[in-house]
């Protein structure tokens, strides 16, 4: 007898009518019209089942401080930087669990269960680091958290010299952060931001790590640290292991250098993770009118057939009062503000919150087929693209197929004379869609 299955659901490819058995926590079969004995049978009604969604690029050491110790109110990067560091000797570490565990069940709750967190690396103590290696452990259970070494300040920028830093991002790496970040655009200058990439991704290479490098997160059209980690991707033999987080200048740059650079970057099977949330709001500052958006070039990226994701970066902390977990409200704003508006770009939108971050990632089984794990999604929503339509509610979130949140249909009751007692925003679609 199966643990789980599922019946009558519509997959993200477009498959309707597909059953989802479970046993042991794997997927053992996806096939349409199954009928089996299984412990427990969820009929989904034509409802999307989705893998489940995946954020690659967040801060959970920040998440939840919104206020602390005051409010943003410029709502500028610069003030958010300022502020973290008012913040940050007044961290405590149970503080800090509290708040991140805090995250992770709002994000459960929102069919989240994998998390890339980057976390701070510039205190001496370690102590962001002590609470969130804490915090992968007591939600392993149910959230897959992955944590980056990140030296917000600037790795060669520490105070008492440029090994400061380094030495403490290794002390992260030896107790068991899983991936080497960077900040190539905030070190003091272009040549020390190279020089950042170089040092990094060899020690990335030495020991057999991932990078996951905020890079070239500014408005600065000559921003070129992206190129210098695309080159030392290669030349370590890195290739499909590297991040490039933000790229922000990316939206600055001149054309023709984006038509050389675009190549280099699909050469050294970069990842790309934008943050339109963040982007959005955080870059064009200094710009009257027109303002400049800030998101990196998301369509031509993936028409290089570069692996593009989107992140949510932050929610309620000193750079972003907003937020709530929901990857489909970051596939939302990813979609507008790179008018990713034909039908096919709209899935890739789908596609950057799941499977594209994923991949980033490197999450193993994951997917909606037999031997994946049974880790998914049933949502509101008859398809990916109204999915993001309607930030759509979720219905039911498993893990290892047991279910772990559900959250009730969004529906309003009506009292209109002559008019439906119920409405969900779910409308008809044109024929044949
Ligand atoms: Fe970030």
């Amino acid at each position: 007898m199966l643990d789980l299955l599922i019946t009558r659901a519509t997959l993200p490819d477009g498959r309707s009518n597909m059953s989802v058995a479970v046993q042991a926590g794997r997927i053992t079969e996806v096939t349409q019209g199954l009928q089996a004995p299984a412990h427990e049978i969820v009929d989904a009604q034509g409802m999307l089942l989705s893998s489940h969604f995946v954020d690659p690029h967040f801060h959970m050491d920040a998440t939840l401080s919104y206020g602390l110790p005051r409010v943003n109110q410029s709502g500028t990067l610069l003030e958010g930087i300022a502020l973290w560091g008012e913040l940050k000797p007044l961290l405590t570490q149970e503080a800090l669990v509290e708040r991140a565990l805090a995250y992770c069940d709002g994000a459960v709750a929102k069919g989240l269960l994998a998390i890339r967190s980057h976390v701070d690396v510039c205190d001496p103590r370690l102590l962001a680091v002590d609470a969130l290696l804490e915090v992968k452990k007591q939600v392993a259970p149910y959230i897959e958290l992955q944590l980056v070494a990140f030296p917000q300040d600037g790795v060669l920028r520490g105070p008492r010299g440029p090994q400061q830093h380094l030495d403490t991002l290794k002390r992260a790496l030896d107790k068991g952060v899983d991936v080497v970040g960077g900040i190539p655009h905030f070190e003091r200058t272009m040549a020390d931001g190279a020089l950042s990439v170089k040092l990094l991704c060899e020690l990335a290479a030495e020991r057999g790590l991932p990078v996951d490098m905020h890079c070239d997160e500014s408005d600065d059209p000559h921003s070129r640290h992206v190129e210098t980690l695309a080159f030392e991707t290669q030349r370590l033999g890195l290739q499909g292991r590297v991040t490039g987080s933000h790229l922000t200048s990316m939206h600055s740059m001149d054309n023709y250098y984006v038509s050389k650079l675009i190549p280099l970057m699909a050469e050294a099977q970069l990842h790309v993770v934008a943050n339109p949330l963040i982007n959005i709001t955080l870059q064009g500052r200094h710009d009257s009118y027109p303002k400049r958006r800030g998101m990196t070039r998301v369509p031509e990226l993936l028409a290089a057939g570069i692996n593009v994701a989107f992140g949510h970066d932050c929610v309620m902390d000193p750079w972003y009062a907003l937020g709530s977990g929901d990857m489909l409200e970051v596939a939302h704003m990813g979609l507008h503000v790179g008018q990713m508006t034909s039908q096919t770009a709209m899935r890739q939108c789908f596609d950057a919150v799941t499977v594209n971050a994923a991949r980033v990632m490197g999450l193993q089984g994951y997917g909606l087929q037999a031997g994946c794990k049974a880790d998914f999604v049933l949502l509101q929503a008859r398809d990916p693209v109204e999915a993001i339509r309607l930030r759509a509610t979720r219905l039911q979130v498993f893990k290892a197929g047991r279910l772990i949140a559900q959250t009730p249909a969004a529906t309003s009751s009506l009292n209109l004379p002559g008019r439906p007692a119920q409405t969900s925003w779910m409308h008809g679609r044109p024929a044949g869609t």
